[in-house]
């Protein structure tokens, strides 16, 4: 038995024997030249999925977005995001580095701004011609947000607003697939009404790493040039891609077990007295503010792991997350719904359990 339940992330998946099955047997070529037929197919896979003309295969979500950001804008113009969108948080300032854009970030609910906040923002100013809101970046699911959905009727109301304005869409969709899955629609319904969409393989799909762009043929086109410019040029990457392939073909269905197996860990934590917002879970994570029990984020993260369940620090100071992914069953889960109780309340309750061995020395 393992010795840690690892509910970090979804990113801390390995490839099933099934999938280094499918690498190991890939037909490969030069991916530089388009010659990687197993690239061609994702690629081609991809676009379809997610109705859109083309995709082209990089090899993270973050260069994903850098190059889809970049396509939208020229130095001097805004992107408009939730402020605690990963391509504000996470991405090291990547759009002004590359693309020279300057970025604005506005408060969000659930990690969805409004239609309302968009115009203000984005009213033509006569006086800053060069500074315009030029583009705007969705995310779907909403990582900080703890996972949550955009609703379609939501979604197409800002993107009706950025049409109106005349900005450039983009998604970062790394997670739009858990997105789909929660609001049982195809990927496509949200991902036809971007200009950009990326997704990425290594996180609920279970890839080792790699994500695509998808976009009309236009759009891909300068994307390859960007790539090569990224230095994400690669040769035999078929190797890679045939992990996305073999995803699609045996990843995507599953991802509403993480769903049901997230709800399931959320329902019995609550019921066990941990502070949960249960209608705050919609997809694979389950977010707990520890301040109500006295505790701190680092203090809770090491009774945690201490315990033998690994959860991680998310944005908000004192809220800690656990992420179901496809290494997680229900055993795991259902052992996890007693030990992050007794861990977390051993102060309130005057009772703990018993570590469980090879507890995990790392945090994320
Ligand atoms: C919403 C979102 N976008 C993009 C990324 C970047 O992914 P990668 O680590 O593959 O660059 C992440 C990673 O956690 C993410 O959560």
């Amino acid at each position: 038995m393992r010795g840690v339940i690892d509910l970090r992330s979804d990113t801390v998946t390995k490839p099933t024997p099934g999938m280094r099955r499918a690498i190991a047997e890939a037909e490969v070529g030069d991916e530089q030249k388009r010659e990687d037929p197993t690239v061609t197919a994702l690629q081609e896979r991809v676009a379809a999925l997610l109705g859109q003309e083309a995709a082209i295969f990089v090899p993270t979500a973050t260069m994903a977005n850098q190059i889809a950001l970049k396509l939208h804008g020229r130095p001097g113009n805004v992107l408009v995001a939730e402020e605690h969108s990963h391509v504000l948080v996470y991405e090291y300032g990547g759009v002004a580095a590359h693309a020279g854009l300057m970025t604005l970030g506005l408060p969000g609910t659930a990690g969805r701004i409004s239609s309302a906040q968009l115009r203000a923002t984005a009213a033509p100013s006569a006086k800053a011609a060069d500074q315009r809101v030029t583009i705007l970046s969705l995310e779907n699911t909403h990582n900080n947000a703890g996972g949550r959905v955009w609703p379609l009727q939501d979604l197409g109301d800002v993107i009706e607003t950025a049409r109106e304005l005349g900005l450039a869409t983009h998604l970062d969709g790394a997670r739009l697939l858990n997105a789909s899955t929660a609001l049982g629609v195809e990927p496509a319904e949200i991902a036809t009404r971007f200009d950009t969409v990326s997704l990425c393989l290594s996180k609920g799909l279970g890839c080792p790493l790699g994500a695509l762009i998808a976009g009309s043929h236009e759009l891909i086109e300068r994307a390859w040039r960007e790539k090569h410019l990224f230095g994400g040029a690669m040769r035999q990457a078929g190797i890679v891609a045939a992990a996305g392939v073999y995803a699609l073909d045996h990843h995507v269905d599953r991802l509403a077990d993480d769903h049901v197996r997230a709800r399931r860990l959320a329902e019995a934590l609550a019921a066990a007295g941990v502070p949960i917002e249960l209608e705050r879970v919609e997809t694979n994570f389950v977010q707990i503010d520890v301040a109500p029990l006295g505790l701190d984020r680092s203090d809770a993260l090491t009774r945690l792991r201490d315990a033998g369940v690994g959860l991680s620090a998310t944005i908000r100071p004192t809220v800690i997350r656990a992420v179901t992914h496809l290494e997680i069953t229900d055993e795991d889960i259902e052992e996890a719904a007693e030990l992050i109780p007794t861990a977390l309340l051993a102060g309130v309750r005057g009772s703990r359990s018993p570590a469980r061995k090879n507890a995990i020395t790392t945090t994320p």
